[in-house]
Formats: C-alpha cells, structure tokens, sequence
C-alpha cells in the first residue's frame, strides 16, 4: 500500500493534501535550554532570533540556516540540548518529577531522558535503556555533556529480565522503534525505504513493548507511548491492544496545536500541518490504582574523601572508580553502561576526576576561568602554560564547567577525553 493511501483510515482527503504540503517545507528545528548551566536572558542575547516553543517551557524553535547550534561552543558546554521540536512534548507531558523512579525504555540517542533527567532537576533517578549497546554509548555522550547525574545507563532486552521490575517505576516512556514517517522531511531516505509491511513488522514490536512496560509499571502510575510514525498501525491500534489486554486508563489531552483521531481518540497527533515540528504520536497511559513507595533503597556509604556532592547521598565503588547517585536502585541482571556520576578514579589516597563530574558539579574548591582563546586551545587536546597552584582545578568559561584538569604549578595538563577534541568556528 502506498504511504498516503494508509493514512486514510484516520485522515480525510482534506488533511492528507494539507499533510503532504506540509512535507515538502524545509524542517523544524528546537533546542532544549538547560537552565543549571544558562539563564534564558543570557541565551536570547546570544541567539536573538530564538522563537519559544508554542508548549514546552524552556524549548525554543531556531532556523538553521541562521544558528549552526550544532557547532556552537554553548551546545558543547552542555548549555542546550538540540531536539525535535514535536519530540519535546512527549516527556514534557509525562512530567517527571524530582523524586520519581523513571524508565526511558528505548532511549537512545538520549533526547526524552535528558529531557526527563532537566525536568527532575538531577534528583530521582532514570534508568535510560537501549536495546543497542552502540547506541546506549550516545546516550552517555550526551548525558556526560549535559552534566546529567540521575541516570543509571543500561542496554538491556528488558524482556528477559522484567519479572525482576514488575511494578518498580513511577514513570516510563515507551519512544517504540517505529516505520518513522515522521523523519520524512529530515532524511529522505527514510520515504524511499518506508513499505505497509515495515509498518506492520513495527505494530507487533510496539505492542510487545506496550504490554510490558505497563508490567514494569507502578500502582498509580503514569506511562507515556510515542512514536514518530503517521500510522494508525503503529499508534492508536498499538493503544488498543493495551487496553484489550490490561487495566490502563487514557488521560486526556488538550491542545489547539494537538491532532485526535476522530474514530479513535487514543492519544495526540502532533501533524507537521498543524504542529511546527517533524511528527510525532503520542498517548498518556495511567495504572489505576494509588502508588506506594517500593523501591528499595540501598544504605548510605560515604567515603572519606571530601566531595562535592551537589546534594546526593550514595557512593558505589565498582573496581578503582567511584560513582555518586541521588537515588540509588537495587539493580538487578542489568548490563550497566554508567552508574549515575562517575567522579573518577581512586589512586590511592587520590581521586583523579571525571569529565563527567566536572559537568556535573555545582562547585570546586579550585576554580580557573579561561579565554575563548584558551578553550579553543584545550579542545584542541593542549596543554596550557598558566601559573596556578598545583592539583585538580576545575576550568570555567564564562562560569560554564569546561574541565577538571591538573596543574603541575605551571602548566595546566589537558585531561579532556580525546574523542572530544574538536575545533569551533
Ligand atoms: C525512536 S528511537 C528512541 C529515541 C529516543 N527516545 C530519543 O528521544 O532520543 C527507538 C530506539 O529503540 C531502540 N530499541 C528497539 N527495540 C528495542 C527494545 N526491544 N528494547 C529497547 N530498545 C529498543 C532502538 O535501538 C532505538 O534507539
């Protein structure tokens, strides 16, 4: 079946022919501020043209032919987080909050959970999954640049372990693998490899999934399902099937900007005719009922080393390396990528810090501020030649964390991990 020709069994004639105008304008763009590391005045002054997000607080639309974000010095400071502009609604709905046990079942590259992880403020925590190990490592990449801490990062076919999570999450986002009719205007390879039966290959992994994320979730709990496909397949027929199959309750949603099927109201559509984003489905799911706190906690272990610990309580020690949660969980068979911050590396009575702790730290007892000049020159793997009392410094520039690196006394050891070494323009 043609791809137009299948989405009238939700759209009329009218809507398909404003669909179809609507894939062939250029497409939107948004970033998402973090507001731990810049205040939005100080980001509008940089980037005036930014236009809010019609919905999500903090999220601004962009053109990019006018800001190459991507590039920018601020986005690698971990400032802002460059997302979809439909995308940005789903965890921004499902709400996450501060002391909340959260799953993000698929969650690579890592948009919806560094989302989740800036709207819990850092605390509660979110195991971020990925079913691909390769892709799980971008979720660290971003989480590490973001300075993100409430993250347990796995990569895990939750299916084979999930009798040991039964009801175990306040919240979880189920962003389903998907025939990705809503990538059409970005990549359009995406349009030249789409066919009826991808669709209904996707339908029967999205229902699998569906089923046993709502298992994994708590009494009272709310679950959001998402996916970047047009296809009443993949969305309202997946929501069927759960409910045919479970106790789960709808809640509604109301939005001018939001599109509801109107033979089967399931869940939003956001529509690029209608949105200003790419595409996007989503439906926000509760398990009657009222929550009760199970998660067990383990016991507090501090360590004598003296750490800036922006608030958290738990220390794990796994070989040589030390890690700091807010919220630490009884993680059962998971293959664990990272284990909320890695503070680095204990050497005898010394710890040699982390990348990731110096994006994550609100303070340090040893400060430098550096110059554009002197950041570029860091990026760029150098060393540089200041006079500054020898040990750990954490390097700032304008007040963003950039590095924690050693100083011999005169020279400032670049420790910045290689595969970050880049060049700005
Ligand atoms: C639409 S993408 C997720 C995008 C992500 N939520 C974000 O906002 O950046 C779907 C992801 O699901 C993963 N995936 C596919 N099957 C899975 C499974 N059975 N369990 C967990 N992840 C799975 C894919 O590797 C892919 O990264």
């Amino acid at each position: 079946m043609e791809f137009f020709e299948h989405l009238k069994s939700y759209l009329s004639e009218e809507e398909i022919i404003l669909l179809k105008e609507s894939l062939e304008q250029p497409s939107k763009h948004a970033l998402l501020l973090n507001t731990e590391k810049m205040e939005e005045d100080t980001l509008l002054n940089i980037y005036p043209l930014l236009k809010k997000h019609p919905l999500v607080k903090n999220g601004y639309l962009y053109d990019k032919n006018v800001y190459d974000l991507g590039r920018s010095i601020y986005h690698e400071l971990g400032c802002f987080y460059l997302q979809e502009p439909s995308a940005m609604v789903v965890a921004y709905l499902l709400n996450p909050e501060e002391n909340d046990t959260v799953l993000d079942l698929c969650a690579a590259p890592g948009g919806k959970t560094i989302q989740a992880s800036l709207l819990m403020n850092n605390k509660g925590v979110i195991v971020a999954n990925d079913i691909s190990k390769n892709r799980a490592l971008a979720i660290l990449e971003n989480a590490e640049r973001m300075g993100r801490g409430n993250l347990v990062i796995t990569n895990n076919d939750f299916s084979l372990i999930s009798d040991n999570y039964h009801t175990y999450f306040d919240k979880i986002i189920v962003d389903a693998p998907c025939s990705g009719s809503g990538m059409f205007r970005k990549n359009n390879l995406m349009e030249k490899d789409w066919s009826y039966q991808k669709v209904l290959k996707y339908r029967e992994i999205q229902k699998s999934l569906i089923l046993m994320a709502y298992h994994l979730l708590k009494v009272g709990g709310t679950m959001v399902y998402s996916t970047c496909s047009f296809s009443f397949e993949e969305n309202e027929e997946v929501i069927s099937y759960l409910l045919d199959n479970s106790d789960a309750e709808i809640l509604p949603l109301n939005h001018p900007l939001f599109y509801v099927n109107k033979k089967c109201p399931y869940g939003v559509h956001l529509l690029p005719c209608i949105f200003p984003g790419e595409g996007h489905y989503l439906c926000l799911i509760k398990k009657k009922g009222v929550t009760k706190n199970q998660n067990r906690l383990l016991n507090k272990s501090k360590l004598s080393f003296n750490i800036v610990d922006n608030g958290y309580s738990f220390f794990t020690q796994y070989g040589p390396y030390l890690y700091l949660q807010d919220k630490a969980l009884n993680l059962k068979p998971l293959n664990i990528i990272r284990n909320g911050v890695k503070v680095g590396k204990i050497d005898k009575n010394e710890i040699r810090y982390d990348y990731h702790y110096a994006r994550f730290v609100k303070d340090f007892p040893n400060k430098l501020a550096i110059s554009e000049e002197q950041l570029r020159r860091y990026y760029l793997g150098e060393s540089l030649d200041i006079n500054f009392p020898k040990g750990y410094v954490l390097l700032t520039y304008q007040n963003l964390h950039v590095d924690i690196a050693k100083s011999d006394g005169r020279t400032i050891k670049n420790r910045l991990p290689k595969g970050l070494r880049k060049k700005f323009y």
